[in-house]
C-alpha cells in the first residue's frame, strides 16, 4: 500500500516540481498516527475550524474529481464536490442556511480567521482612518449570531450582496474575504450590485489573499495558500486570484471602477485591493 501511494504521489510531486509549486504533497514514509491532535477536543474557534474541515471541506474534497467529470466547465457554484457530497443543487451558503447548527459552527470557524496576527483586523484599522459609522452586512443566519462589540459605531444589517446595495453614498465599501468564495462571473455581479449606491470618489476595499507566483512565499505558507485555492474549487468552483486577475475583474464589472493598487501589510496574510469609483 505504502509503495503504491509512494509511486502515485511521486507523479504528483514531479508535476508540482515542474510547475515550481510547493511540495511534497504526501509523505508515504511518515509513521501512521490515528490519534486526533489535542486541539480538536478543545472548545472554541479551533475546534469549530476542525469541525468545518471534517463536515464541510473534506467530504467536498473527496468528490471534487467526480464533480469535474460531471461538470467539466466548473462554471457554477452549485456544481461542485460539495454539491455531490451533500446531494444538493444548492450552492454552499444556501446549504449552510438549511442547517443552523452547521451555519453557526462555520461562522465560529470563520471567527478563528480574525485571531492571530496574520488575520488581525488591525491591518485594516491601522491602515485607514475610521471615524464614522460602519454598516456590517451579512446573511441573516450570520447577523443572528453576531454580537456588536461595545464602543464601536457599528450597525448590523442583513444584506445579500447580489442585491442592490441599500446603503447609498458611502465613502468606503469593504469586502473582507468574501470574493475568493465566488467564480469570476459572480464576483462581477457582486461589484455591479454596488454601482447604484456609489458616489464619485467612493472607494472599494477588497481584503483577500493575493496569490503570488509559485516559490515566492516560504514553502509552508505557499502550500496553505494553494490548499485554500483547491478548497475554493471543491466548495464553490472558485479560486484564489493573482494581482492581474483581481484588477481585471473590476474593469470587467464596469470601466468606471479605477484600480488604485494593492497593499500587502508585512505581517498580514490578506492584502487590500483598492479601487475608486469615477463617474
Ligand atoms: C469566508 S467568510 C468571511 C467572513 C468575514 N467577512 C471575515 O472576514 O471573517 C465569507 C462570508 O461571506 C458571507 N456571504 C456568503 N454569501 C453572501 C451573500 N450572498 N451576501 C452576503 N454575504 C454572503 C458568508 O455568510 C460568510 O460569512
Amino acid at each position: 500500500m505504502a509503495a503504491e501511494i509512494a509511486q502515485k504521489t511521486h507523479l504528483i510531486d514531479q508535476h508540482l516540481a515542474e510547475k515550481g509549486l510547493p511540495f511534497p504533497s504526501f509523505d508515504a514514509a511518515a509513521p501512521a498516527d490515528t490519534k486526533l491532535p489535542p486541539t480538536w477536543s478543545k472548545r472554541g474557534y479551533q475546534s469549530c475550524k476542525q469541525h468545518k474541515n471534517v463536515d464541510e471541506s473534506w467530504p467536498a474534497a473527496g468528490k471534487v474529481v467526480d464533480a469535474l467529470k460531471k461538470w467539466p466547465q466548473a462554471a457554477e457554484p452549485n456544481e461542485t464536490g460539495l454539491s455531490l457530497a451533500n446531494d444538493t443543487d444548492k450552492p454552499f451558503y444556501a446549504v449552510l442556511a438549511q442547517y443552523p447548527q452547521r451555519a453557526k459552527r462555520f461562522g465560529q470557524a470563520m471567527s478563528f480567521f480574525t485571531t492571530g496576527d496574520g488575520y488581525a483586523l488591525r491591518h485594516l484599522t491601522d491602515g485607514y482612518p475610521w471615524d464614522t459609522i460602519w454598516h456590517f452586512q451579512e446573511l441573516p443566519e450570520v447577523v443572528a449570531n453576531a454580537k456588536p462589540e461595545e464602543g464601536l459605531n457599528v450597525e448590523f444589517m442583513t444584506h445579500d450582496f447580489f442585491n442592490e446595495q441599500p446603503v447609498k453614498h458611502g465613502d468606503v465599501y469593504y469586502l473582507r474575504w468574501t470574493l475568493y468564495n465566488w467564480l469570476d462571473t459572480y464576483y462581477v455581479r457582486i461589484l455591479r450590485a454596488l454601482i447604484p449606491a456609489l458616489k464619485k470618489g467612493a472607494r472599494m476595499l477588497v481584503m483577500d489573499f493575493v496569490m503570488p507566483p509559485p516559490g515566492v512565499l516560504p514553502n509552508g505558507l505557499d502550500r496553505k495558500l494553494r490548499a485554500m485555492d483547491l478548497t475554493m474549487l471543491e466548495i464553490a468552483n472558485a479560486k484564489e486570484r493573482d494581482p492581474e486577475e483581481w484588477k481585471g475583474l473590476f474593469g470587467e464589472a464596469d470601466r468606471r471602477f479605477i484600480f488604485k493598487g494593492i497593499k500587502q501589510f508585512p505581517a498580514s496574510r490578506l492584502a487590500i485591493i483598492e479601487t475608486a469609483w469615477e463617474e
